[in-house]
């Protein structure tokens, strides 16, 4: 199976994927990286034949920047897209046209913290957890099926940054888990319930 990844920055994420194929635990091949900044960190952990990126302030819009990316995703013939710290909200045309085989890591527990600064956001709000969640894409921003999710407990002292390097920890073997069910072909999203069926 085939697995594009779509990122804006580092790729930790992303190069988490790559470790997992090396080591024989996760049965796929990252076949792009794109990215909406040609500067991504993301895009030099893969061959550059496997890069893709654009300046996304250099489009009129956003769905002629969305147009260009979805193509370019289509032709890389992936089987499941992952937006792995991608973070340019993606247009109601490109998350229709790869619905059901578009996923997102997220941190925090969703519902809560839907968007940026999670992190701050359930220190801010006392929470005595925080977590990272995985889940289908769909239109509206964070808010489609959760697939599975990782919790922390948030521990006195706790700023963003310590509580952002706990929750990556358990982000890496999330994501490669839940990229072996969606390619050995047990995950699906039918309608807004997932489902995993078992071997
Ligand atoms: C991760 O925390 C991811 O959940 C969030 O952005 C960060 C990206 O990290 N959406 P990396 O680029 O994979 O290292």
């Amino acid at each position: 199976p085939r697995i594009a990844v779509l990122a804006s920055g580092r790729g930790s994420n992303l190069q988490a994927l790559l470790d997992a194929i090396a080591a024989g635990g996760l049965d796929a091949e990252i076949v792009g990286v794109f990215s909406d900044k040609p500067a991504a960190q993301a895009l030099q952990r893969v061959p550059p034949a496997l890069r893709w990126s654009r300046d996304a302030k250099s489009y009129a819009d956003r769905e002629s920047f969305d147009r260009e990316l979805a193509d370019a995703v289509a032709a890389s013939a992936a089987d499941w897209i992952v937006c792995a710290g991608y973070l340019r909200i993606l247009g109601d045309a490109f998350v229709e046209r790869f619905r059901g085989r578009l996923l997102n890591i997220h941190p925090s527990l969703l519902p809560k913290y839907r968007g940026l600064k999670t992190h701050a956001r359930a220190l801010e709000a006392g929470d005595t957890e925080h977590g990272v969640s995985v889940h289908f894409v769909i239109p509206e921003l964070d808010a489609g099926s959760v697939i599975a999710q990782a919790r922390i407990p948030i521990l006195p002292g706790d700023d963003p940054e310590s509580l952002a390097r706990r929750v990556l920890e358990r982000e890496h073997p999330l994501l490669v888990a839940v990229l072996q069910l969606a390619v050995s072909g047990r995950l699906n999203e039918r309608g807004t319930t997932v489902t995993v069926d078992g071997h």
